[in-house]
């Protein structure tokens, strides 16, 4: 214990000197340090209110001034607050242990506080609630109502009133009997409220094991032993409790609707949570919830939450991950996953502690897609019959396909990197809510000066808990305009870094201004020809740089199995990709791809359909667009298998089999999990870096009938992006009902 002390008060001290750098007013600074840290507050066992009153006295007067570092994250968790209710007028909020009434003001900047119906800010301590008096008597404020009292026996003035909204920052972690405090707030709310909280928090994971299912913040939750019994004890010194159950209990009663784990640096790391929740019950939404989740299979959503209906489902064979996790929140008395009380249906519930997740380090790998979907929709002549499954990597390619004239009912996305995801629902959240202007912004620019605001307080009801978390933590980095810009993020900025950097050191920038500038497929071909070409196509450069897998797995994504795929070696590869691009379209006008490679943004007449002014019109305005969508992040077999048999027409599956080991398992595995999803006719699309990829044969030997659809010779091109080789369309030819499995059976037309 003694150890313990003298590590506290050295960062007393640390901590003290901090304020009086970063905070103007240093007398505020001295009446802070001499309240928290010297001034022996009132011995344990005597009464809250008097031990409160006594800590405070002080320091109401500055007690906004010294805090407004140290409590992190409140303007945050009330712009979101806000912007999850689903009423904009006639709010009733009541701001338990508010203090000084910061909150209120600070609401003021988000919605006007005249605007509420009623607002009570309800606190303990007599001399912080007469700062709170004083404040809303000069701003005129008369609907805000100050009480005095302990918040565990406040009641509304109106007993036949209910509160929309609930807030408590900084003040679940003060009030000691916090259960008594959150079953106090489930009466006084009803079931479209929403209750926010902001507070210090510590927990191990090793908590979490059992419960992770009814949270959406695993997350960077975890805070190590050192940090954890630090800061619990710095904060007992305050009557601040940091225990981990108050937080638990919060998401026992409620149901999880965000939940972010925060730390802020420039206060030495404390750890903090914003969580916003309902009643875990709130019956209708959930219902829809659920009947929207349900895709093709109606085992990936029951389509009624009662325990009743669910045991009637007993002699159904396949069960989503999402309604497996239900079952078992329902028989340990959890609410539901937090995936169930989001607004929107895309993202399918997975669980975020699978250590699958692990390898890809909390980030994305492409920040865009790389393949061209105008050839994918050529070739496979899509329509609204079809459903399509489709990996996700960016996303582009299967908002292609949904802002088609004509799209297919049903697009399920899939990819194991849960990050890809988390960028396809930022894209889908966009087109949902934000104008085209701001959109455009955003994937067109890849920056937005207020992408942070934007976020919170419209974005993130569209959010899950994850993608908003992921944003939270890396939205500055990739939009802030002082940055490179979204493309600069994801392991693909290698690809536009590498780039940027090759065309410096062989001293090509200029070149590469005048070939985006040209008009003329004539024009473009003398420049490359001319210039370029011959020092890009240098062969020692290429020996050293491009030959080398180093450069090929970290800047291209092309990993060693794939390389060993290349026939007639990389740098031939290299060459017969770049150089028929060069006569087949404009790179300035019709090749967003190569375009976004060599400025690292796009052109609003060169860039995905998404961002062009019709896409945008489709998906954001058309009524049901966004709706088809369904994101898994899984395997595609895991998808595949928990799919009604039968029921999907098309498997866009990318170069990914590349990625297989010939002599291994794997690509069998996901042809006969393709085979099963897959109503008869159905076709799986892929592309190879190999003009006859080996596992073509597997195909055909679980009953496929392969074409290859387009093949690249040395100077032809297949597409605008022609990194692949081939592209093949593999058609599934038998149902389990036709037994004859003999040859006869004519392939059927693509
Ligand atoms: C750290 S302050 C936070 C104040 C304010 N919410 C803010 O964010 O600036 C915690 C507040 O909780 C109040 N509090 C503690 N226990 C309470 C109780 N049982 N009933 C009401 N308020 C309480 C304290 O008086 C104090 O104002
Ligand atoms: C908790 O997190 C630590 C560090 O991130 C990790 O080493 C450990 O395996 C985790 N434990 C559990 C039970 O998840
Ligand atoms: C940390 O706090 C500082 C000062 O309040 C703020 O400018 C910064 O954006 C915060 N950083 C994060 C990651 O929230
Ligand atoms: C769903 O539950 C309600 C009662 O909770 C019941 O009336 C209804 O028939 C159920 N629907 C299905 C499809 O089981
Ligand atoms: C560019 O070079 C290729 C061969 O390297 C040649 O066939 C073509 O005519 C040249 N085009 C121009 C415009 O110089
Ligand atoms: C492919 O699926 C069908 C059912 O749609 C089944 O009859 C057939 O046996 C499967 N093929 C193989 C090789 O498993």
């Amino acid at each position: 214990m003694s150890s313990m002390l003298t590590l506290i008060l050295p960062a007393a001290a640390v901590l003290a000197l901090a304020l009086i750098i970063t905070n103007p007013s240093a007398k505020a600074v001295a009446q802070f340090a001499w309240n928290c840290f010297l001034k022996p507050i009132g011995h344990v066992g005597s009464d809250q209110k008097s031990a409160l009153e006594s800590f405070y006295k002080g320091q109401a007067k500055i007690y906004d001034t010294t805090r407004k570092k140290l409590l992190k994250g409140r303007h945050t968790m009330l712009s979101l607050s806000v912007s999850h209710l689903k009423k904009s007028k006639d709010i009733v909020w009541i701001d338990f242990g508010g203090g000084t009434g910061w909150n209120i003001e600070k609401m003021n900047e988000v919605v006007p506080i005249t605007s509420f119906k009623e607002i009570h800010l309800v606190d303990l301590s007599p001399s912080l609630c007469e700062v709170a008096q004083n404040r809303f008597a000069a701003r005129g404020w008369s609907n805000v109502h100050v009480h005095c009292i302990d918040a565990t026996t406040f009641q509304l003035p109106n007993k036949e009133t209910r509160a929309d909204l609930i807030t408590l920052s900084y003040s679940l972690s003060m009030i000691p009997s916090y259960y008594s405090m959150i079953d106090r707030i489930c009466q006084l709310v009803h079931s479209d409220s929403i209750f926010a909280v902001v507070d210090f928090y510590v927990q191990s994971n090793a908590t979490l094991n059992g419960k992770a299912t009814s949270v959406g913040g695993v997350l960077l939750r975890h805070v190590n032993w050192l940090s954890r019994t630090f800061w619990r004890l710095w904060f007992e010194f305050d009557r601040v409790y940091l225990d981990s159950s108050r937080r638990d209990y919060l998401e026992y009663r409620f149901g999880t609707i965000k939940s972010l784990n925060m730390r802020n640096k420039s206060l030495g790391g404390i750890p903090y949570y914003i969580w916003i929740g309902c009643d875990k019950d709130r019956s209708q939404d959930f219902m829809y919830r659920l009947n929207a989740l349900a895709t093709e299979s109606p085992y990936l959503a029951p389509s009624n939450a009662s325990s009743d209906a669910l045991a009637n489902q007993e002699q159904i064979q396949i069960r989503s991950k999402g309604y497996e996790a239900t079952v078992i929140n329902m028989e340990h008395n959890l609410p539901y996953p937090s995936f169930y009380y989001q607004s929107e249906v895309w993202r399918i519930y997975y669980d975020a502690e699978n250590p699958h997740y692990h390898q890809f380090n909390n980030q994305y790998i492409y920040a865009f897609t790389w393949e061209d979907p105008r050839e994918d929709i050529n070739l496979l002549n899509l329509g609204p019959s079809d459903v399509v499954l489709a990996i996700t990597s960016a996303g582009d390619n299967i908002l292609t396909y949904a802002a088609m004239e004509n799209p297919p009912k049903r697009i399920h996305g899939v990819d194991l990197n849960p990050h890809q995801n988390h960028l396809m629902e930022l894209k889908l959240a966009s087109l949902r809510c934000l104008p085209f202007e701001d959109v455009w912004k955003i994937f067109g620019d890849g920056k937005h000066e207020d992408f942070m605001k934007i976020l919170v307080t419209k974005l993130s009801p569209h959010l899950s808990s994850h993608a908003l978390q992921f944003w939270i933590k890396n939205g500055k980095k990739y939009l802030d305009p002082k940055t490179k810009g979204l493309y600069d993020s994801g392991s693909t900025r290698w690809a536009i870094r590498i780039a940027r950097w090759l065309f410096f050191a062989l001293g090509l920038e200029s070149d590469v201004k005048r070939l985006l500038k040209t008009q003329t497929i004539k024009e473009q071909l003398k420049v490359w020809n001319e210039s370029i070409r011959p020092a890009l196509f240098n062969p020692i450069f290429c020996k050293l740089i491009l030959g080398n897998p180093v450069f090929l797995w970290k800047a291209l994504g092309v990993p060693v199995n794939q390389a060993n795929m290349i026939e007639g070696g990389i740098l031939q590869y290299i060459v017969d990709t770049i150089d028929p691009l060069i006569s087949r379209s404009l790179i300035s006008d019709d090749n967003y791809f190569y375009h976004l490679c060599l400025t690292g943004s796009y052109s609003p007449k060169n860039c995905p359909d998404y961002i062009t002014k019709k896409g945008y019109f489709n998906l954001a305005k058309r009524k049901g667009a966004l709706d088809t969508i369904r994101l898994h992040t899984d395997t595609i077999n895991d998808v595949s298998d928990r799919l009604a048999p039968g029921t999907l027409t098309v498997a866009i599956i990318m170069d990914h089999m590349d990625w297989f080991e010939p002599t291994g398992t794997l690509a069998v595995e996901e042809i006969q999990a393709l085979n099963k999803s897959l109503a008869k006719g159905g076709r799986v699309m892929l592309r190879s870096s190999s003009k006859t990829p080996w596992y073509i044969k597997t195909f055909e030997s679980q009953g496929f009938s392969c074409k290859s659809a387009a093949t690249r010779f040395s100077g032809t091109s297949i597409d605008r992006v022609n990194m692949y080789a081939s592209t093949w369309i593999c058609t599934k030819l038998y149902n389990t009902a036709e037994k004859e499995r003999s040859g006869s059976i004519k392939p059927l037309e693509l």
